[in-house]
Formats: structure tokens, C-alpha cells, sequence
């Protein structure tokens, strides 16, 4: 099996970065990072990105005088180091159409709740706020849209009733780190079918055609 020619996108820590990072590193990703772009210069996911020894470039939003021209430059960054494959790990800037093209159905991001509820920002506290019980991240296909792509993994995790922001996101964060190198996997393997809206994901498991969770613990009948 090839490795996937990753080209990986952050704006700030980084994290979901270092996750696909060490499952690289331990042998466990059919994947090579091949550059990591940043619009941020002090993001400190390039800072991570060296201590790996990965190619680095930043491309910084403020520089251009569009989304277009900011797109364009991204664009000539990744197809100059051959990537196949975009990934979004906390990068905060809007994809435009110019990205799309250039790499249809081959750009991925995660989202910090289960689409389509919740999406744009601050997604913790209106968890929290809205009262759901469960929380969770999402791993899609990015779209024209914000937040709108095919989904591919989706992860849940109880919502405590004494949660706040940041205990919700430290929760959901690990469920981040889990599934999006996962997804990638799954891309590596090509397993994934984009069809419309919807991903199979081959071969078919119906292993989970039982599972249920519930929050708070429902006695067993
Ligand atoms: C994560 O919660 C991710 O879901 C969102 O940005 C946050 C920071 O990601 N897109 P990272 O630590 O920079 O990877």
C-alpha cells in the first residue's frame, strides 16, 4: 500500500496534527506528511511540525488581498509538493471553490460536534447551553459549504450535566485525535465512496447494527 501524500493546514495548536503525527511515526498510518501550511506565523503547530523534521511553509492571509489570491497561494504550495490529500487540523480560515477544484473529494477537516448540529464556532459552550446529552466531533470531506461535506467518521461522548466549555472540548478533543487519523487510514486504503452527501465506507460493517448508548444510564430492562 502507497502512503498518502499529505499536505496538512493549521491556524494554532496543533494538536490534531500531533496525533496524525506519532500514528505516522508508530507505523500505524499508511501516510507521509509531505507539508504542513499555516496562515499563523506564531501557530505552534509549525513549531511541532519542526521538531519532526517536516517541511514547513507559511502563508499568511493578511498578505493578500482576497480569499481567492490567499486560496491560489495555498494551492500552488500543495500541488508543489505533490499532495494528494488536504487536511484541515484547526485551520481557521474559510476553504473558496479555487481549493476545491484543485483538490476535489481529496480535502478533510474535523469539527468539534456532530454535524449538522452545532456547526461555525464557539460549538463547546452551545453544546453545552442547548443541554444535549451527547457531544461529539465530526471528520467530513470539505464542501463548497461551511461545515456542510459528506461525513466520514463521527465520534459521540456523554455530555456531563456538570460540563463546562472546556471539559466538554478536552473530552471531545480526544475523540479528535482518535478519528481523524482513522479517516485518513481509511482514505490510505481507499475505502471511502463519496456518493452525494453520504460516504460508504467498504466493506460494509454492520458490526455496530447493535449498539446504543444512552446519557444519562438508562437501567437495563
Ligand atoms: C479542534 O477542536 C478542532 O476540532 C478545531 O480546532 C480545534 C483545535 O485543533 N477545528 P488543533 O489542536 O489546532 O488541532
Amino acid at each position: 500500500m502507497g502512503k498518502v501524500r499529505l499536505g496538512i493546514l493549521v491556524s494554532g495548536s496543533g494538536s490534531n496534527l500531533q496525533s496524525i503525527i506519532d500514528r505516522i511515526e508508530a507505523g500505524a498510518l499508511d501516510a507521509e506528511i509531505v507539508v504542513v501550511v499555516s496562515n499563523e506565523p506564531e501557530a505552534y503547530g509549525l513549531v511541532r511540525a519542526e521538531k519532526h523534521g517536516l517541511k514547513r511553509a507559511l502563508v499568511n492571509h493578511r498578505e493578500f488581498g482576497s480569499r481567492e489570491a490567499f486560496d491560489r497561494r495555498l494551492v500552488e504550495v500543495l500541488e508543489a509538493h505533490g499532495v494528494e490529500l488536504v487536511v484541515l487540523a484547526g485551520f481557521m480560515r474559510l476553504i473558496t471553490p479555487l481549493m476545491i477544484e484543485a483538490f476535489p473529494g481529496r480535502i478533510m477537516n474535523i469539527h468539534p460536534a456532530l454535524l449538522p448540529s452545532f456547526p461555525g464556532t464557539h460549538v463547546w459552550q452551545d453544546q453545552v447551553d442547548y443541554g444535549v446529552k451527547f457531544g461529539g466531533c465530526t471528520v467530513h470531506f470539505v464542501d463548497e459549504g461551511t461545515d456542510t461535506g459528506p461525513i466520514i467518521i463521527q465520534a459521540v461522548v456523554p455530555v456531563l450535566d456538570d460540563d463546562t466549555a472546556e471539559t466538554l472540548a478536552a473530552r471531545i478533543l480526544k475523540q479528535e485525535h482518535r478519528t481523524y487519523p482513522a479517516a485518513i487510514q481509511l482514505f490510505a486504503e481507499g475505502r471511502l465512496k463519496i456518493e452525494g452527501r453520504r460516504v460508504r465506507v467498504m466493506p460494509l460493517d454492520r458490526s455496530r447494527d447493535e449498539a446504543f448508548l444512552t446519557n444519562p444510564v438508562v437501567p437495563q430492562t
